[in-house]
Formats: C-alpha cells, sequence, structure tokens
C-alpha cells in the first residue's frame, strides 16, 4: 500500500498536497513543526492522516516516524523559507533547510525502503537572468542565502541518489507559488490585506512593483508534484531536477491592475521607498519544458483565472 509522508504538511504548499492527497484517497503522514505553518490550514482533515508535530532537526523523531510507518513517497517541503528571514538569520536558516534535509534522507535510508523522494528547492538558485532559466543549461549561483541553503540540499540528494539506487529522487525548482492558505508575508496576501482594510478608491502602499515573476498556482502545484512521484517510479533513471512553473512571467504592478479589473475597483500604487528591498532580482522566469516533457503539462499561466480564485476563496467577490 502507498504511504506518503509530507514534511512542511501544515504550510502553505503542504496544506495544498495534503488535501490533493487526501481527495486521492491515499494514506497520508503529516510532519511539520507549525513554526510557520498552521494547524487549522489541515485541521478538519488531521482525522484521515497522521500528523506528528516534529522538527526535522530532530533526527530521533524522524526515525520513529519512518521506522512506525514506513512509507513509499516522501514530499519534502518543511523549511524556513521567507528570504528576509533566512538573510536575517543564516545559521537558522542552514539549520532547518540543510541539517533537516540530511536528517530526513538518513531516516529514510535506515528506516524504510521510500520508492520515491521530491525536494522543494527554489528557482533562487539560478544567477539573476533576464533569460527563463533552464535545469542544466542556465548558471547556477544562488542569489542569497536561502537559495544557498536549498542549492547545497540539492548536492546532499545527487549524493544521496547514488548511495539509494532503488529510491527515485525528484528536485524540484519552484518559482513565485499564489493561492489560498499563503504563511509568509508575501506581496499577494500584503496587497489583499490593505485592499481588505479599505472601501471604495483603493490607496496601496507598497515597495518594488517592477519586478517580473513566474506566478504559478499553488494547488495546481500541487497536483503535478504528486502526479511527478505517481510517474518518476516508472523510469530507470533515479534522479530528476525540473522547474514548477508556468514559462511566463508578470510584474507585481501587471498583477494589481488585474486585481483591480476583477474587483472592478481603482487602485492607486504609492511606492514606499522604505519597503523597497535593497537587493532584489529584477525578473525570475523558468524555461518548463522539462516539465511539460515529462508531465505532458504545466501549471496555468492565466492571472486572471488564479487571482479570481483567491479573490473567491478569500471572499472579495
Ligand atoms: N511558496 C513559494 O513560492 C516557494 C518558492 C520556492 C520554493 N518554495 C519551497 O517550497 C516549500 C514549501 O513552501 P511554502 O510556501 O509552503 O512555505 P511554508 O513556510 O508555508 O511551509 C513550510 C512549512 O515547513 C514547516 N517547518 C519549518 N521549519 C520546520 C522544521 N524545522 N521542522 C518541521 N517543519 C518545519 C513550517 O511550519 C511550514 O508549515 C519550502 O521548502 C519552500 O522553500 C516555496
Amino acid at each position: 500500500m502507498e504511504k506518503w509522508l509530507v514534511t512542511g504538511a501544515a504550510g502553505f504548499l503542504g496544506s495544498h498536497v495534503t488535501e490533493k492527497l487526501l481527495s486521492e484517497g491515499k494514506k497520508v503522514i503529516a510532519v511539520d513543526n507549525l513554526s510557520w505553518g498552521h494547524k487549522s490550514f489541515i485541521e478538519e482533515r488531521t482525522k484521515e492522516m497522521d500528523f506528528y508535530q516534529v522538527d526535522i532537526r530532530d533526527k530521533s523523531e524522524l526515525d520513529k516516524i519512518f521506522e512506525q510507518h514506513k512509507p513509499t513517497h516522501v514530499i519534502h517541503l518543511a523549511a524556513l523559507h521567507f528570504i528576509p528571514a533566512a538573510i536575517k538569520d543564516p545559521s537558522l536558516a542552514i539549520d532547518i533547510n540543510v541539517r533537516g534535509t540530511q536528517n530526513l534522507l538518513q531516516s529514510m535510508r535506515e528506516k524504510a525502503n521510500v520508492k520515491a523522494f521530491w525536494f522543494a528547492s527554489t528557482g533562487d538558485v539560478y544567477a539573476p537572468d533576464e533569460k527563463a532559466h533552464h535545469e542544466t543549461e542556465s548558471v547556477i549561483s544562488p542569489f542569497n542565502i536561502y537559495g544557498l541553503s536549498k542549492f547545497i540540499c540539492e548536492q546532499l540528494i545527487n549524493l544521496e541518489s547514488k548511495n539509494a539506487p532503488e529510491t527515485k529522487f525528484v528536485i524540484g525548482r519552484l518559482f513565485n507559488l499564489y493561492g489560498s492558505r499563503e504563511t509568509n508575508p508575501h506581496i499577494i496576501p500584503e496587497i489583499l490585506n490593505q485592499i481588505k482594510k479599505q472601501t471604495g478608491d483603493v490607496q496601496l502602499s507598497l515597495g518594488s512593483i517592477w519586478p517580473k515573476r513566474d506566478m504559478v498556482p499553488v494547488d495546481q502545484t500541487a497536483a503535478c508534484v504528486i502526479d511527478t512521484l505517481t510517474k518518476v517510479i516508472t523510469f530507470e533513471q533515479n534522479i530528476f531536477c525540473m522547474n514548477y512553473a508556468t514559462g511566463n512571467v508578470t510584474s507585481v504592478e501587471e498583477m494589481i491592475k488585474t486585481i483591480a479589473k476583477i474587483l472592478d475597483r481603482k487602485i492607486q500604487i504609492n511606492i514606499d521607498p522604505t519597503k523597497v528591498r535593497s537587493v532584489e532580482r529584477s525578473h525570475l522566469q523558468a524555461d518548463v519544458r522539462a516539465l511539460k516533457a515529462f508531465l505532458g503539462r504545466t501549471p496555468d499561466p492565466d492571472l486572471t483565472i488564479g487571482l479570481t480564485k483567491i479573490l473567491k476563496d478569500e471572499q472579495f467577490i
């Protein structure tokens, strides 16, 4: 019987992954220390799965979970993800992201017989470039401590793939996810929070509105991750690296115009210099040919559809 263990299960992407797995009737073992995630995101469904409030830095607790459940599939999302928090405490970012990942890889090998493992890496491993980033052709040069911590994890996974040839390993480089249940104070929750507090015409006070990002709907990403791990088992090769994105980019300003159109409200943007990040990528876009070739699809790039969904979920419309 398939058993899917998800770390970071109570987080933004994790809550969508567990929801989808449960809706497909899969057995789920959820691990999260609730440092950023919320039990309420998965509360309704905790009866249907085994939930452990455990820190991935605690190897002995991980060992017990792997020993007891012997998961067949592992989706590893737990991390310190918010970049300003990682920059503020680089040692913590390395401790959670790198040591936590190594613990997990060891517990998997020592205590279970995992068929397929999926790791949440990031587009932040690529050197800044105006072109779409390609998995093997683009230059890898992490832009910040968060990206570096994820790149070190990729190297650990590469090494582990040689030690555990029966397991399939997928490194998924995620771009900018959006959708309901965001945990980190990213730009879309910030915009919606400000809109929520106002009636009629809206005045937004924001930092950089010009950077262009590959915006990816979180629920479709969750589905792509699960489908990848299901399919990867049929391949000979045991290590894969793919971008999870749409291949399109849009600026924050363009996103706000789309929101204004959907809400049929006037939105004026005021730049607050104190909110402008001193170092920021101007353009982050993925080449999605590998994902398309593997799955036959990518997440939907249509921002109007995606933003309308969040606005409905958050009861703006
Ligand atoms: N959201 C994005 O746009 C994006 C982009 C690139 C990569 N990623 C990666 O995808 C993964 C999921 O991202 P997310 O947006 O859902 O972030 P998130 O912060 O909502 O989820 C991470 C989860 O991990 C948990 N966690 C943190 N430290 C832990 C620890 N030591 N032990 C156990 N659990 C711990 C948190 O409580 C949280 O629920 C992360 O690894 C992130 O780096 C996300």
